[in-house]
């Protein structure tokens, strides 16, 4: 008889690292994690079981469901936006495909179990791709508006997104004997994601967590978009609460497949003067890069998150003053008093 468990890809990035924390605190569920890299070795002690290898890698998942039940899959792995303009096919491989193989294997999970496996999928703002400022600044965007992604990331996220809800309701809608057991697929779109213990690699909206974790090493920092440029973020604990709340929804209340969530929206300038009152020793400058301006430029100021206020009552607990006053300065303040920040893969 296998266990039950709960799999979490990207399982040592930003995300996957607090989700660790969250699951592990909030239920005994039997986690098992899943990264290129090893996980980091803080984290091992909260799982069962932490596998180094490639969602791609079909023997290794078959390893996984040989020994594992799974009743959830939190699918996290991904290339962010910037790494994938560097090697877009390589980004469609692991973002699609990838995502592609693991709900395949989340309706074979369902089928033995005969109840629908849960499958957790971070999605993000960079579905959208608005056409100019004055779009841009044109006030809160709604799910279904303005999803023309510029990036291979943003088109990555956007069509598994509808691969998703293809998994979940209409699956060989025309064939015979329809399955009886589908995905229970739930999506999220995050904003830009700050964290006090990890610093993302290869993503775009990187220029908030980089510039506050150099302005605590007092390093001087050159932020890559004008300073006043804004998108929406969410620090590190709402990200977490966000993603175990729409999983813990129970299936009536969700009217969607897919929920914009989002915390606060700053400039970076408005970050800058955060960090330096923070951290008097920082040294931040403003040189912005065209082609990255460009693709974040194609990002809303803010998004519209009614649905996922109204079906499964998110509410965020860190607002742009809180987030930094009750949890970055502090907690940043103190990792560096211990040790530097885990660079993470996604
Ligand atoms: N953080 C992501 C990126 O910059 C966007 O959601 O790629």
């Amino acid at each position: 008889m296998r266990e039950s468990a709960v799999l979490i890809t990207g399982a040592n990035g930003e995300v996957g690292h607090g989700l660790i924390r969250g699951l592990s605190a909030k239920n005994s569920a039997t986690i098992i994690a899943l990264d290129l890299e090893s996980l980091d070795e803080k984290l091992r002690p909260l799982c069962a079981a932490s596998y180094v290898g490639s969602i791609l890698d079909a023997q290794l998942m078959e390893r996984i469901v040989s020994r594992y039940q799974l009743l959830e899959i939190f699918h996290l792995a991904a290339l962010l936006s910037t790494r994938a303009e560097f090697t877009p096919e390589r980004a469609h491989l692991v973002n699609v495909e990838g995502t592609h193989a693991l709900l395949q294997l989340a309706l074979r999970q369902g089928s033995w179990m005969a109840k629908p496996v849960k499958f957790l999928f971070p999605s993000s703002i960079a579905v959208y791709g608005l056409p100019d400022l004055e779009t841009k600044r044109g006030g809160r965007v709604k799910e279904w508006e303005w999803t023309k992604p510029i990036t291979m990331y943003g088109c990555n996220k956007l069509y598994c997104e509808q691969l998703g809800r293809y998994y979940a309701d209409n699956y060989r809608q025309l064939a015979a004997e329809r399955a009886k057991v589908t995905v229970d697929f739930r999506c999220l779109r995050y904003p830009g994601l700050i964290s006090a213990e990890t610093l993302p690699q290869g993503g775009t909206s990187d220029y908030a967590p980089e510039m506050i974790h150099a302005g605590a090493r007092a390093e001087p920092y050159d932020c890559f978009v004008r300073e006043d440029t804004t998108i929406p973020f969410m620090a590190m604990p709402d990200a977490i609460g966000a993603l175990l709340a729409m999983a813990d929804a129970p299936p009536e209340r969700l009217t969607r497949r897919v929920y914009n969530v989002t915390s606060f929206s700053l400039t970076a300038g408005e970050i800058r003067d955060r960090v330096v009152s923070a951290f008097p020793g920082a040294r931040i400058d403003f040189r912005p890069d065209g082609k990255r301006q460009k693709i974040v430029d194609t990002w809303p100021e803010d998004v519209n998150d009614d649905a996922a206020r109204e079906d499964w009552r998110w509410t965020p607990r860190l607002d742009g003053d809180t987030a930094f006053g009750d949890y970055l300065v502090p907690e940043i303040s103190k990792r560096y008093a211990a040790r530097p920040p885990t660079p993470t893969g996604d």
